[in-house]
């Protein structure tokens, strides 16, 4: 037998009382309906980044700074450059890093990953991608360059709430988005040059491991 949706809910509410200080954060989200990573992805995200210790880490997708945080907080020294297309949500961000103490080591971007992709020249160590799920194939050619070796990339919500899997359900808005994480997800698969993993967190979370 394998795992069910309620075995994700027990998993969740697991994870749940790992962020107790970062719990005022989790609530404004909530209330202001600004997706953030759910709990089980933030207990796994702090877990990679306390095995990996990476000195040079960049998100793409910052919201209010929750995911940020975690990152900041389980290796005191990684440096963060993370991307907001969104001047708000980027203002409030920058508020919540200098309440959690972490504002001199994120540098927070604001404009189209796109764009600032492709400006970066450092390389980075771990590359937390979450955002505009139907652009995964473009910021995957830019984010193989500033890869470094022995990095990771760890990709949100690749399942698209369970469409990319179940496509009858899917409404005609979200067809593309769906077309193009399944496209996404066949090149993670036939690209030799990563180890990838998909696992069952979440919303469906993708690894990448560089070797050489
Ligand atoms: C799911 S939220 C990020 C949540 C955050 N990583 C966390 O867990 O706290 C996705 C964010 O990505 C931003 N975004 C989406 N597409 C983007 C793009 N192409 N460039 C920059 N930001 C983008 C959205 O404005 C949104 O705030």
């Amino acid at each position: 037998m394998e795992i069910t949706s309620n075995d994700i809910k027990f998993i969740r509410e697991f994870s749940g009382n790992l962020y107790k200080d970062l719990e005022d954060i989790r609530k404004f989200a909530e209330e202001n309906y600004i997706p953030i990573a759910k709990p089980e992805v933030a207990a796994f995200l702090n877990f990679i980044v306390k095995v990996k210790k990476p000195k040079k880490v960049l998100e793409i997708g910052t919201a209010i700074g929750y995911s940020a945080i975690i990152i900041a907080n389980a290796y005191k020294n990684a440096n963060i450059v993370t991307i907001e297309r969104d001047i708000n949500l980027a203002e409030i961000a920058k508020e919540n890093f200098k309440k959690a103490k972490v504002e001199d080591r994120i540098d927070l971007i604001c404009g189209e990953a796109q764009e600032v992709l492709q400006n970066l020249t450092n390389k980075y160590d771990l590359i937390f991608v979450d955002a505009a799920k139907g652009q995964y194939i473009e910021f995957y050619k830019e984010i193989k360059r500033i890869l470094n070796r022995e990095g990771i990339i760890m990709w949100d919500n690749i399942l698209y709430k369970g469409y990319v899997v179940n496509e009858k359900n899917v409404k005609h808005k979200r067809r593309t988005i769906v077309y193009r994480m399944r496209e996404f997800l066949k090149i993670l698969n036939e690209d030799k040059t990563l180890h990838t993993v998909i696992l069952p967190l979440g919303d469906g979370v993708a690894l990448n491991f560089k070797e050489v």
